[in-house]
């Protein structure tokens, strides 16, 4: 292949390649394809090939680490200086800059967990709180982050749960697109993931998920889109999992068809870390960038690629076209004009753990009060504190996602010593806090002998027990169960104690069998940095309990689509399938409310220490969108914040389920204000995806809309007659 010399290139041009025209924050569309395109043409057939080829950035497998890796981090990629194109320094995840524990993992501020982050139902704050970890990220020195973790909660066994954002396409899109926007608000990539269908851990490296396109359309892949077109990611990470047959990261279907020509995608596909197994399959079905070498078996874009290029198997201008997306992706984010640093110094720790405790509190769930036990005002001269080393710390979730909090993990040796451990704690104690804010006399006990702790509680006049569930990247929970002997423990303090306050620290929905018998359950799944206070804050009443559940929690596997694990008991390169097609689109609350299962808790569910009312609620069809509009008046004694929820419903429609959240609102309210409150209803939660025809269609009737405080607590309904409409599968 011919290359143009450096030496004959004009000064000007290299000189708008590096620096672009000084406005690369304003540079059109248009103007980005010239620029990456441009600079490709520049680019000699090796540079190519070492931008569309990642080193893992950590020794692994005998294969040292690349000199120029930032250590501790996930990835990196060589640039190419003379064209202005930076290193590519890659690092995990949602909840802020991860590490490897080996030999001092590098500490950083640690956000709640991503499913927290949903049951906020707060899109500002989870703007807030990725550009908190995209700071981060980039005074640590990197210029890509992993992070917008989007898969559908299908399976509440899932080990990853809690690094993604809930059951609802809508909910869980919104809430990762707000993600990826705050993190590549500091000039990073940001890479939405794994896509798709990487919803169990359960055999992950070779599960074949079965399931037809208008299904996937209106559930998971939806989702991506959503995530997508709000958060603009630069690049999507391909998962492990095969899809109907073919690897993600050589699924024509999935990268070529429905995302790059359905969605017009602009960035680039990198592949999960070992989630490669060819060249020529890979490069042409789409994949622009392998990742992560040596997990996969061979460094297939490396040698082989340029190799296929060479005889043609794959034509050159793919080749061309993987690296013109990842340049165009770091000069549209800006990642050309402000080079990063490593500079930890800089990073405002004290500030970010506030950004970190805001979203925790917005994100916990009050299940349960009976009589209004929470918020604690005082009334009690003792208080029990039990188990989950509430003494010290707060859990945090496993896996490539770990961040190792500011301080330090307050619990050493926990979990297994090796990914995807070990177990990491925040050190911020609930405990502390509380005692911080309470007249009352606090005693801990660790829970571990439940007698104990129940002799504890019948002396105290009221109990809280710390509960928790670590969940993990590549390990599936076997139930709903908590682990252990934690469901002996609460019952035991339960039937001792005057009152009995339970706190969660999981990482996916729970079984309660002890909950007639204790008076609150409060959902605070991994809260992060500052979780001890954000708890402590909810439990005194200093804020509202303001969360909801972005997920259905189940009364028992029965009620499940899949009732064991697909995979489970196989030995763990056994290639098996799952079946999608059992409850296709109705995942979650829509497969509860299709089937008339009643939940444990339903989505949507969480209360508030006030009540709302709701008044004047219109639905009208305007210029092709449904507007939805009411009043929210905060009757209660204190100020408090409300999350109205948008389900809407067509009889007769062949949807897959009764009814799918449209939309909703979370308003602060002081005590008997109001506010009012309009609603765009996202146009694809009326329409079902017609794959014959690649497009949408809302068919012509009338809807049913309902304005509700969980799926299952209806407020008002009112109907609305919708005209027909269709629309390109990428378009809303
Ligand atoms: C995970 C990804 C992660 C990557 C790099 C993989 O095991 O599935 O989510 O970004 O490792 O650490």
């Amino acid at each position: 292949m011919r290359q143009i010399s450096t030496i004959m290139r004009p000064l000007p041009l290299l000189m708008t390649l590096m620096f672009g025209t000084g406005h690369a924050a304003a540079a059109t569309p248009a103007q980005l394809d010239t620029r990456a395109r441009t600079a490709v043409a520049e680019m000699t057939l090796a540079e190519k090939i070492q931008t569309v080829f990642g080193y893992f950035s950590t020794d692994y497998k005998g294969t040292a680490k690349p000199e120029k890796g930032v250590p501790f981090s996930a990835g990196y990629l060589p640039g190419v200086p003379r064209l202005g194109i930076p290193d590519q320094q890659l690092t995990d995840a949602g909840t802020g800059v991860a590490s490897q524990p080996n030999p001092a993992p590098r500490q950083r501020t640690a956000l709640p967990a991503g499913i927290a982050t949903a049951a906020s139902w707060n899109p500002a704050l989870s703007y807030a709180g990725g550009a908190m970890i995209g700071k981060e990220a980039r005074l640590s020195g990197h210029n890509v982050m992993l992070a917008g973790g989007v898969n559908l909660q299908r399976e509440p066994r899932a080990g990853r749960n809690f690094e993604y954002a809930g059951e609802d396409p809508l909910l869980a899109g919104v809430i990762a697109g707000e993600q990826i926007r705050g993190i590549q608000s500091n000039h990073l990539v940001a890479t939405v993931k794994h896509f798709a269908y990487n919803d169990q851990e359960t055999g992950r490296f070779k599960v074949d998920v079965r399931i037809d396109d208008a299904a996937g359309r209106m559930s998971d892949l939806l989702a991506f889109q959503i995530a997508i077109e709000r958060g603009d990611p630069g690049s999507v990470m391909c998962s492990y999992n095969r899809v109907n047959g073919a690897y993600a990261c050589e699924n024509d279907y999935l990268l070529n068809q429905v995302l790059k020509r359905d969605w017009g995608y602009k960035g680039y596909v990198m592949s999960d870390w070992g989630a490669v197994h060819s060249t020529i399959p890979a490069a042409l079905a789409g994949l622009d960038q392998q990742s992560g070498w040596p997990f996969d078996q061979s460094p297939y874009f490396n040698g082989a690629l340029k190799e296929a290029v060479e005889n043609g198997h794959v034509p050159p201008a793919r080749l061309d076209d993987m690296a013109y997306r990842i340049v165009r992706a770091m000069m549209a984010n800006g990642l050309t004009e402000h080079p990063v640093r490593v500079e930890p110094e800089n990073i405002d720790y004290a500030r970010h753990a506030e950004i970190a405790q805001a979203v925790a509190e917005e994100g916990i769930v009050l299940l349960k009060n009976r009589n209004g036990v929470l918020p604690l005002t005082g009334r009690q001269q003792t208080i029990a504190v039990i188990g989950g080393h509430a003494d010290v710390g707060v859990l945090s979730g496993g896996g490539s996602s770990q961040v190792y909090p500011v301080g330090g993990s307050p619990v050493p040796n926990e979990g297994p010593a090796a990914f995807p451990g070990p177990i990491i704690y925040a050190p911020s104690s609930p405990l502390a806090a509380l005692a911080a804010r309470l007249q009352a006399k606090l005693v801990y006990h660790d829970g571990k002998d439940a007698a104990a702790a129940a002799r504890l509680a019948a002396t105290s006049d009221l109990a809280i027990v710390f509960a928790t569930q670590w969940t993990a990247e590549s390990i599936d929970q076997p139930d709903l169960s908590l682990p252990g002997r934690q469901d002996v423990l609460i019952a035991a303090v339960a039937a001792a104690g005057k009152s009995t306050v339970v706190v969660l620290e999981t990482g996916s929905p729970v079984t309660m069998p002890w909950l007639a018998n204790v008076d609150a359950v409060v959902q605070a799944w991994y809260p992060g940095s500052r979780g001890g206070d954000a708890i402590a804050r909810v439990l005194t009443g200093e804020v509202d309990a303001s969360g909801r559940l972005p997920a259905t929690f189940p009364l028992s596997v029965a009620q499940l689509p899949r009732p064991v694990v697909d995979g489970v008991g196989l030995a763990e390169d056994a290639r098996f399938a799952t079946d999608y097609y059992i409850e296709g689109a109705a995942v979650g609350y829509k497969w509860f409310d299709k089937h008339g299962h009643k939940p444990l808790f339903a989505f949507g569910h969480g209360l508030s220490y006030t009540s709302f009312s709701y008044s004047a609620v219109k639905a009208q069809a305007q210029a092709g969108a449904l507007m939805v509009s009411f009043k929210v008046t905060n009757t209660g004694q204190r100020a408090g914040k409300a999350v109205p929820q948008v389900y809407v419903s067509k009889k007769g429609s062949g949807w897959e389920a009764p009814k799918r959240l449209g939309g909703w609102d979370k308003l602060t309210l002081a005590a008997g204000a109001a506010g009012e409150t309009r609603i765009e209803i996202d146009p694809r939660t009326l329409a079902v995806f017609d794959s014959a025809r690649g497009r949408w269609k809302i068919a012509a009737g009338e809807y049913e809309v309902i304005l509700a405080e969980a799926a299952d607590a209806p407020v008002a309904t009112v109907k609305v007659r919708l005209p027909a409409r269709e629309f390109a599968a990428g378009a809303r």
